[in-house]
This record gives C-alpha cells, sequence and structure tokens, in this order.
C-alpha cells in the first residue's frame, strides 16, 4: 500500500515537473548555463565578476542602480582599498550633513536607479524565481540548475528586433520577458564593452559576466552559505552514524534474548 503510494507520488511528481519545464523552455528559451558557482562546491570567478563590473559600470549603471550593495564589497571581487576608493568616486551622492552632492567613498553604497522605471538590481538575481518550477518550489533550480542569472542572460540576449509602440511608449519584443514586450531598450550588441584582457565581449559573453556580477551582488556571501551547509550535512552524517550505533547497544540485550 505505502509502497504504491510512493509510486504513484513519485510518478505525478515527474509528470509535472516535466509539464513545466517544457513549458518554461517553449516560451522562454531558458538554457542552463555552466556558471563557476554552480553545484555544491562551486565557486565566483574573480575574473569574471570583475568583468561583470565593468558591463554594470559601463552599460546598465546608466539606467539601473545597485543600492542595497556597499562599495566596499567590491574587496571580494580582487581590488584593494585604493582601487575601490577610485572606483567609487565616480559616483555622486547626496550627503544630508553637507547638504549637497559629493563623490560616494567606499562607506556608501552604489546609487539608486538614475532612471525612474528601471527596477534596483541589488536583488534581480534572486527575485526573478518565476521560472524556479511551480509555486517557485525551485525544482528547475534543482534539476537543471537553472537560476536567477540564466533568466538574466537569456532576458538580455532574447530581442526579435521589433519595436511597438503602445500607448506613446516604445516596447521592445523580448521572447523570455513575460508578457513578450520590455520597455528596457536592448542593452548589449557584440563588442559594446571593450575587457582589458581580451576576454570574449560578444553580447553572449558580456550577458554572462554581468549576470554572475549580479549574482554575486545578490548573495556575496554564497561559498560561505555553502560552506556552513557541507559542514551541517557532514555533521548529521556523522551523528546519524552515531545514533544508529547507540540505538543497536541499547537494544542488543533485548535482541539477543532467546525466545521461549
Ligand atoms: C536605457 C536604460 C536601461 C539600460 C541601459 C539597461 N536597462 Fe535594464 N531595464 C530598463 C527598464 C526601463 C526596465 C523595466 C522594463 C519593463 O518592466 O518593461 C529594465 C528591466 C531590467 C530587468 C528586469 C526584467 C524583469 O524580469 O522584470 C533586468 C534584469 C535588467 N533590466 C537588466 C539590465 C542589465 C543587466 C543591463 C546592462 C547590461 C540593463 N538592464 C541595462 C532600462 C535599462
Amino acid at each position: 500500500m505505502i509502497r504504491n503510494l510512493t509510486l504513484s507520488a513519485l510518478a505525478a511528481f515527474a509528470v509535472t515537473t516535466g509539464g513545466v519545464m517544457a513549458a518554461g523552455a517553449e516560451d522562454g528559451h531558458i538554457e542552463n548555463i555552466a556558471f563557476s558557482f554552480d553545484g555544491p562546491f562551486g565557486k565566483y570567478d574573480q575574473a569574471q565578476l570583475q568583468r561583470g563590473l565593468q558591463v554594470y559600470t559601463e552599460v546598465c549603471s546608466a539606467c539601473h542602480g545597485l543600492q542595497y550593495v556597499p562599495l566596499r564589497d567590491l574587496t571580494d571581487l580582487g581590488y584593494d582599498d585604493e582601487q575601490v576608493r577610485a572606483y567609487a568616486a565616480q559616483f555622486e551622492v547626496f550627503d544630508s550633513e553637507l547638504d549637497d552632492f559629493r563623490p560616494a567613498t567606499p562607506t556608501d553604497h552604489f546609487p539608486k536607479s538614475g532612471l525612474a522605471n528601471a527596477p534596483d538590481l541589488s536583488m534581480m538575481a534572486k527575485a526573478r524565481a518565476g521560472f524556479h518550477g511551480p509555486y517557485g518550489l525551485g525544482i528547475n533550480q534543482f534539476f537543471k540548475g537553472i537560476g536567477g542569472p540564466e533568466y538574466i542572460t537569456a532576458l538580455l540576449t532574447s530581442y526579435t528586433g521589433e519595436e511597438v509602440e503602445q500607448a506613446g511608449a516604445v516596447l521592445y519584443e523580448n521572447t523570455v520577458f513575460p508578457g513578450g514586450l520590455i520597455s528596457m531598450t536592448p542593452p548589449l550588441s557584440d563588442e559594446i564593452v571593450e575587457y582589458a584582457d581580451g576576454h570574449a565581449n560578444d553580447a553572449h559573453h558580456l550577458a554572462e559576466d554581468v549576470s554572475a556580477f549580479l549574482m554575486w551582488a545578490a548573495e556575496p556571501k554564497m561559498m560561505a552559505r555553502k560552506q556552513v551547509g557541507f559542514v551541517g550535512v557532514l555533521f548529521l552524517g556523522i551523528l546519524a552514524v552515531l545514533l544508529y550505533l547507540t540505538n543497536k547497544r541499547i537494544w542488543a540485550p533485548v535482541k539477543n534474548r532467546k525466545e521461549v
């Protein structure tokens, strides 16, 4: 009975996830990407984060802010204090004590979005969970490794080139964006950003790099979280073995008693 129930539950689960995945792939074309930070032992690729920061700075920051990300966290990307100070100084922040604008310092955050209808990107890589599977259970992410960074990469590279005018605003056709029409102009094109190390800079690579950077922005401590999780699993594993052995030992006299 129990076995039958389990089997049918498993079958139902397989059918629903299969269906949902297929639907997602059809209208969204969200492909899994082998990011360096995928999986339980994945790590951010510092060089990629630096490239992503460059794409964000040169392209996306014209419209999008990262107001929850402290500039000093850029030391995570391998920059020293001097470099972070120089980077911060290019942004202007309003200082209520001075009652005026001043160049940002590493203790400030990235600025807010400059364009009113462009959403802040600080949490975007974690916020876009709609395609994680039914009810946001994380099923697609679990089975296929598809998460927010994949969505952002797909979004940036799924413009069809068609434009429509609706109520006086120009909308751009995008096969990944829900509804198919987005008000963001296609931000990336091949070679729009030039990398100092000569790394590939076609639109797809640029999109992947900036998506990796946005994942870091949304979860800078991912590595620490994975490490704690790993230690936790190891600890519980050892505990399980000890409990099993203790249990055997406690019941040994009862089990070995001769039936009369
Ligand atoms: C010219 C201004 C502009 C630039 C440059 C720009 N964006 Fe946008 N972006 C927008 C606007 C406006 C929206 C809101 C679109 C909407 O809701 O229709 C948006 C929305 C988004 C979204 C949210 C999509 C969603 O699912 O709601 C993401 C992610 C995004 N942009 C990423 C980027 C990245 C990454 C870059 C740099 C490569 C970038 N944008 C450059 C204006 C811009």
